[in-house]
């Protein structure tokens, strides 16, 4: 099945590394603009280069840094795509996991923090 996604752009948070790395390079290989968004810059850095390394220009990459949660990010992950890219066409709410630094997962700053990323973001 092919898809053509060339001239849509696409946010996908989380794309530093997993699930949303993979989509990301996907994304861009059936050529759309992308927005990468992670916390970690070398898994960011790693993201880019695997794009680049597919032959994908660096004009259709767009890399924010930061947690989901802030909203300085998410207003970051919004004006800076449509300032460099001119639109929103899909976002791909990827982001998440659990508070790794939590011994005690049953915990209730553990359920906080799983609804701020995972829901809330
Ligand atoms: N893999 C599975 O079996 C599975 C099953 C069910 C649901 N999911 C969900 O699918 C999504 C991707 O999973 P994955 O396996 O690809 O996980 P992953 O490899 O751990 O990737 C998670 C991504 O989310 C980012 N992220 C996590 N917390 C963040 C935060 N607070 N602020 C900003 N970025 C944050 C990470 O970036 P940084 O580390 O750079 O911050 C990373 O890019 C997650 O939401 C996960 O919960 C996965």
């Amino acid at each position: 099945m092919a898809h053509d996604f060339n001239g849509k752009v696409v946010i996908i948070t989380g794309s530093s590394s997993g699930i949303g790395q993979a989509a990301a390079i996907l994304f861009a290989k059936l050529g759309a603009s992308v927005t990468i968004h992670g916390r970690s810059e070398n898994g960011l850095k790693k993201t880019e280069d695997l794009i680049f390394e597919a032959g994908i220009s660096k004009e259709r990459i767009h890399s924010v840094r930061g947690a989901v949660t802030d909203s300085e990010v998410q207003k970051a992950l919004i004006n800076e795509t449509i300032k460099t890219f001119g639109r929103i066409d899909i976002l791909i709410n990827n982001a998440g996991g659990v508070k790794d630094d939590e011994k005690n997962q049953r915990s209730m700053a553990a359920l906080d923090y799983c609804l701020d990323v995972n829901l809330k973001a």
